[in-house]
């Protein structure tokens, strides 16, 4: 694997494979100790992020391997004018693989133009996010078994959600999979993603604005934040950011078995309450995200234990 960009740059093969690889390495931490030796990740992130870096770091680290990088754009040259490109050519100088992150959709598409070294896209704009999506199919498989015949519930802003637009993507390929877009009228899942990853693949799915009515059928609730950095207006976002806030009373009337998931951070759409309600798996997935990254520099740098 060269580049990973986008979750469909990944078959269902190399996502299996990955997910054996992540499970090995929980039941197996000491074997992977040394993995990546004299190792370095570079971690070039031009947009805030918490769990994306952290895991990534924590995931080199716990391989053995090294970590370099900066965490805002203005603490790199890119404050000074330099490209993308630019920057990507001189960190492959001093780096084995890199994570980079970007508000503009394509970013990653401009670095691998100039990197000497394998890039993973770790978020680019509202466009993908490709690792959160490995950590959500991690999530699902251990959670349910398998990521074959479930009824999804993907809650909040569609539209500019990136890791609700990798998981459709990764999960259209899946048999039985159903799905329901829960959104208001200004954040549906987006028409291209309707007509080239939905239709090609005839996933049944429905949109509605109604979390209640879509509760009772869902095995996975996958709640998401309206992305406030997305809007060109203030008050849009002030008007749509608490249109789902999802409650214990919300939950009243959902499956004993649900699995309740979100990409986090979180801001008004999960209550703390629901944290101790046992099908909550929000902390447990971001735990998950460290170990299928894990798996994922491993098998791009070649190394196979
Ligand atoms: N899920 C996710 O991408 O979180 P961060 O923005 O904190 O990296």
């Amino acid at each position: 694997m060269q580049h990973l960009l986008n979750i469909t740059d990944l078959s269902t093969q190399d996502i299996d494979r990955l997910i054996a690889t992540a499970e090995d390495i929980m039941q197996n931490p000491e074997k992977y100790r040394d993995a990546c030796r004299y190792k370095k990740l570079a971690t070039l992130f031009f947009e805030p992020s918490t769990r994306t870096r952290l895991s990534f770091e924590s995931a080199m680290m716990e391989l053995g391997g090294n970590v370099l990088g900066f965490s805002e754009a203005n603490s790199s040259s890119t404050a000074k004018g330099e490209s993308v490109g630019d920057t990507v050519r001189t960190v492959s100088c001093y780096a084995d693989i890199i994570a980079m992150r970007h508000p503009k959709e394509g970013a990653p598409y401009a670095a691998i133009q100039t990197a000497q070294v394998p890039v993973i896209n770790a978020g680019d704009g509202g466009h993908n996010h490709p690792t959160q999506t490995l950590t959500d199919l991690l999530t699902i498989h251990r959670e349910r078994g398998s990521l074959e015949n479930f009824t999804i519930g993907l809650c909040g802003d569609l539209k500019f959600g990136r890791t609700v637009h990798s998981l459709v993507a990764a999960l259209s390929r899946y048999q039985g999979v159903k799905m329901v877009f829960i959104s208001p009228p200004e954040l549906r899942i987006p028409d291209y993603i309707i007509t080239n990853v939905l239709e090609p693949a005839g996933i049944s799915y429905v949109q509605t604005e109604s979390l209640e009515e879509a509760m009772p059928q869902l095995d996975i609730l996958y709640v998401t934040r309206v992305q406030r950095e997305r809007f060109f207006n203030e008050a849009d976002y002030i008007r749509l950011k608490d249109t789902y806030i999802v409650d214990p009373d919300k939950l009243i009337h959902a499956k004993s078995s649900l699995v309740i998931m979100h990409p986090l951070p979180r801001v008004n759409e999960i209550t703390p309450e629901v944290d101790q309600d046992p099908r909550a798996r929000y902390f447990q997935q971001v735990a998950y995200g460290k170990y299928i990254r894990m798996a994922l520099i491993l098998d791009m740098l070649g190394i196979h234990l």
